[in-house]
């Protein structure tokens, strides 16, 4: 989709259709980008009454020297950045069933708080998260009806920022899309081999000046990383570890050093403690936790992101032979800590602990995971919210702050002493990789991981079991598949 500004009123009558917003109860609409007076008062006379008592996020559609749409957006009081993303997004959907090519907007009648360069940017955001969708194995593809997007504005101070704005929600909408696209690929064909070479492709075609390591099975059996080949050692592909390096050009003292681990998981069959067939499906998404750090990774760099960053990503499939790990089996870790692999469908908290302990010997300033870790997330938290648990307080406290931010839910779960203490209760070895009983499963997963952070460095851990796809209550995420919920948060996170 072409997008292009218009600050002068010239092109706006010359799209296939055009676009306001106005609030109910107000019975004057701001037509300021039209440069027609006729048209307008014949527009006020027309609209006024209707938008009077429309709901929010009605469309309403007239024809008088072109198309034009009246979107509602319902009553002033309560309507926010968020209400702006979504009333985007429910734009781009009606308009992209009509036979518009051309589109023009009016920002200046959807720009909150006097803040025209941030009602730009949420506006983009919502508009161009929806164009989404995952049809590379269709033989019949929907093509978006929309070519070309005229944002028309007055205001004389975004006309300098604009395109910077148009750029930096580009490369966030498009590191959306490759988390989104690499989750709802399927299984057969991305496989660990195959997905670090894809991450490799797109590093160095869009991310220059970002390093790359790439580690083999005999490389990531250097490192002491046995418990992560014993969730390989069932597959017939090798494991691969992802291991990019970003550093920002003019790097401040202030600048901190982020690492990012994230759970990689192509396929998981539960292994020998093989999950029973209905809930074996969808599980291609179990690489969900790399995808998603993998596509805040390259926003925050595309961004500009003040801070180094270095992002880890273990990859393998989690499957049976003759030489899968059964149940019983006691692995050494990188760390030294021996684990009694009770069940070998807990295989995300394994891969990650050792990638984990590979993460804190570069000492960063923190540490954030994410992985589709456990169902019982869902149960806790549903597909809607992301769970957050952790070891250090103010750390959480700004992740909490920043998903606010970019309206994303994240919930802190709690690591308890109780739970910390069940997780040793082991007979043969120091830790076990399963609580004692079903309860709490998020909480005594992130209870394991915790034995893997060294120096007692700021660490946080996302379970994104629910969240990573199917969010069919957000108007800019398509309804199954892939979300690409996450990157944001993330992204903005390791930005400031
Ligand atoms: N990838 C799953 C977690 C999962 C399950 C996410 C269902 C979304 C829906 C993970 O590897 C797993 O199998 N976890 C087990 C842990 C259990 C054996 C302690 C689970 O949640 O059942
Ligand atoms: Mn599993
Ligand atoms: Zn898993």
């Amino acid at each position: 989709m072409k997008i292009h500004f218009d600050f002068k009123g010239e092109s706006f009558s010359k799209a296939d259709s055009m676009v306001f917003a106005g609030y109910t109860k107000d019975d004057v609409i701001n037509l300021k980008s039209l440069n027609d007076k006729n048209l307008i008062s014949e527009i006020q006379e027309l609209k006024s009454f209707e938008l009077f008592s429309a709901k929010r996020d009605e469309i309403l559609t007239t024809e008088i020297a072109g198309i034009i749409h009246i979107v509602s957006l319902g009553e002033r009081k309560g309507y926010n950045f968020n209400s702006l993303r979504i009333t985007a997004a429910k734009l781009f959907k009606a308009l992209n069933t009509t036979n518009a090519k051309k589109i023009a907007i009016d920002l200046d009648s959807l720009t909150l708080k006097k803040d025209a360069a941030k009602s730009l940017e949420i506006f983009l955001e919502g508009f161009l998260l929806s164009i989404y969708s995952f049809e590379k194995y269709k033989s019949e593809k929907q093509e978006n009806k929309i070519k070309e997007l005229i944002i028309c504005s007055t205001d004389k101070g975004l006309k300098r920022k604009a395109d910077k704005v148009l750029e930096l929600v580009q490369g966030r909408v498009d590191s959306v899309n490759v988390t989104r696209d690499f989750v709802n690929e399927v299984p057969n064909v991305l496989h660990s081999v195959a997905y670090a070479k894809e991450i490799e492709k797109d590093v160095k075609k869009n991310l220059p000046g970002v390093e790359v390591k790439i580690l083999n099975k005999a490389q990531i059996k250097k490192e002491n990383m046995d418990l992560f080949l014993s969730v390989n050692s069932g597959s017939g592909h090798e494991a691969r570890l992802v291991h990019l390096t970003y550093t920002p050009k003019k790097m401040k003292k202030t600048a901190k050093h982020y690492a990012l681990v994230g759970k990689g998981i192509t396929f998981d069959t539960g292994g020998y403690s093989l999950k029973p067939g209905n809930f074996m499906v969808n599980m291609k998404f179990d690489m969900g936790g790399s995808a998603t750090l993998y596509g805040a990774f390259r926003s925050a760099v595309l961004a500009g992101s003040p801070n180094k960053i270095s992002c880890i990503l273990p990859m393998t499939d989690n499957a049976v032979n003759s030489l899968a790990t059964v149940p019983d089996s006691v692995v050494k870790a990188r760390n030294g800590k021996t684990v009694e692999i009770l069940n070998t469908d807990a295989e995300g908290r394994l891969i990650l602990a050792d990638a984990l302990d590979y993460a804190c010997d570069l000492e960063p300033d923190a540490i954030i995971d994410a992985a589709t870790l456990t169902g019982a997330c869902l149960v806790a938290l549903g597909q809607e919210v992301c769970a957050v648990l952790g070891n250090d307080q103010k750390l959480i406290d700004k992740l909490l702050k920043t998903a606010k931010g970019q309206d994303e839910y994240l919930w802190q779960l709690p690591i308890i002493d109780e739970w910390r203490a069940d997780m040793k209760k082991s007979a043969t070895a120091d830790i076990r990789n399963i609580g004692t009983t079903r309860y709490a499963g998020t909480a005594t997963a992130a209870a394991f991981l915790e034995n893997f952070i060294k120096n007692d460095i700021p660490w946080a851990h996302f379970d994104i079991a629910g969240v990573c796809d199917s969010q069919a209550h957000l108007p800019y995420c398509p309804d199954k598949g892939g979300s690409g919920v996450m990157v944001r948060t993330i992204s903005d996170f390791i930005c400031q």
